[in-house]
């Protein structure tokens, strides 16, 4: 679901109250994603398999002639932000919405001829802090506002790898999954993308399968509480790999997740780590090496179009998730549980956990059961703003990212 007329006709309006005249002449679409397998693993250099939704951020914008950036947001929970362009921008306060603009406007000021700033208007058609990349999506929008008034051409996948290093800005030491999915995307595709270097492979998702996002009511905020516990996974995951590596005699140097991957098939590494792990460290190498070795599986259950295959991965990651990574909740837990119940072959959480959203994915023939059974009996006993829909949807495999001329 593109944003219809309508809801760019309320963004014009937006635009003109806040920005006055003359209006904007582009609209950016940068789509949110799911990620169907591969968590916690785009940023130990492991493949990943997500696609792009139709839901979107949508920027409305036109260049200025004050080198400055000024955006304005329809949802009235944040506030307007303004900033002079600069190869070094002052942070707003921690957890502040302004800081993904920021990110995204210091990174191509500091390595692009950018010289000319831009007034915008800022909307969504995605749940906002919900794990479907809302703030990579909204990075990846400004930076490409950013390039059209000052001419830039930045191929996407340079650009994708330059937002993920940007977006460090708010203090996340994330991987660049969202940011290559949100440029590479290609309509009624998942992407497998892989890393060092990064790119894109298209896979298509065959007719009859469906992909439901129910959101678990909770936030995960990148830039707020999430952010610590992503970032110390992040260095676990590190410390296992100087160990596990060490233990197999591999030089410090050459010591990557694929390295050692390529070494030894999964089940003798897993043997290597139980002799030189334990505890938390374990369990999160353990997650790593066998959500890696799922992703390749579920990339051929795709391609063979077999869904019952490709469930069961997604069945076996939520369990490696919830027990190993220690970043599912109960609220997720039990869509999960309701979706399998109701007729999803498989059902896990998507993007970091600690909140946002849950995937069920379903034949065309049982994805009305499932949507009803969340409704019913997760949304129906909850208190939350908005209506179901807002928070329960069937995603479509969108495209990329685009500019186009609204004048
Ligand atoms: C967040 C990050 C991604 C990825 C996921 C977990 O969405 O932005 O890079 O690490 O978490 O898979």
């Amino acid at each position: 679901m593109q944003p219809d007329v309508r809801d760019l006709e309320r963004l014009r309006v937006v635009f003109a109250r806040h920005l006055g005249r003359p209006g904007p002449s582009h609209v950016v679409r940068a789509p949110g994603r799911v990620n169907l397998i591969g968590e916690h693993i785009d940023y130990n250099g492991l493949a990943v398999l997500p696609m792009a939704i139709q839901r979107n951020i949508v920027v409305l914008f036109r260049a200025n002639a004050d080198a400055t950036v000024r955006v304005a947001n329809a949802n009235d929970a944040f506030p307007p932000r303004e900033f002079a362009l600069s190869a070094s921008i002052p942070p707003f306060a921690a957890g502040d919405w302004g800081n993904y603009l920021k990110a995204a406007v210091q990174a191509l000021a500091a390595e692009c001829d950018v010289r000319i700033g831009f007034d915008a208007v800022v909307g969504s058609t995605l749940p906002i802090a919900a794990g479907v990349s809302s703030s990579s999506a909204l990075v990846i929008a400004v930076a490409l506002a950013l390039a059209r008034v000052n001419d830039l051409e930045i191929p996407a996948l340079d650009l994708a790898e330059r937002m993920a290093h940007a977006e460090r800005y708010v203090g996340t030491h994330g991987g660049a999954m969202d940011q290559a999915i949100c440029l590479m995307a290609q309509p009624g595709t998942a992407s497998r993308i892989d890393f060092d270097p990064l790119r894109a492979t298209p896979v298509p998702i065959p007719d009859h399968w469906r992909f439901i996002i129910a959101h678990s009511l909770a936030q995960a905020e990148k830039s707020g509480a999430v952010r610590d516990e992503y970032n110390r996974r992040t260095r676990q995951c590190r410390r296992a790999l100087e160990r596990v590596s060490a233990h197999l005699g591999i030089a410090p140097s050459r010591a990557t997740y694929r390295t050692v991957m390529a070494a030894r098939p999964v089940a003798q590494l897993l043997g290597a780590a139980e002799s030189c792990l334990d505890g938390t460290l374990l369990k999160r190498f353990r997650h790593v090496v066998t959500e890696a070795d799922r992703v390749h599986r579920a990339e051929r259950a795709l391609r063979d179009a077999d869904l019952d295959r490709f469930g069961r991965l997604v069945q076996e990651s939520q369990a490696s998730l919830r027990d190993d990574y220690e970043v599912s909740t109960r609220a997720l837990d039990e869509i999960a549980e309701i979706a399998g119940a109701a007729g999803a072959v498989g059902a896990r959480l998507t993007g970091a956990g600690m909140g946002g959203c849950a995937i069920a994915l379903a034949r065309s023939e049982t994805v009305d059961d499932v949507v009803h059974a969340l409704g019913e009996r997760f949304y129906g006993p909850r208190d939350f703003t908005g209506s179901v829909e807002d928070h329960l949807f069937v995603a479509e495999p969108a495209g990329a990212a685009s500019v186009t001329s609204v004048s």
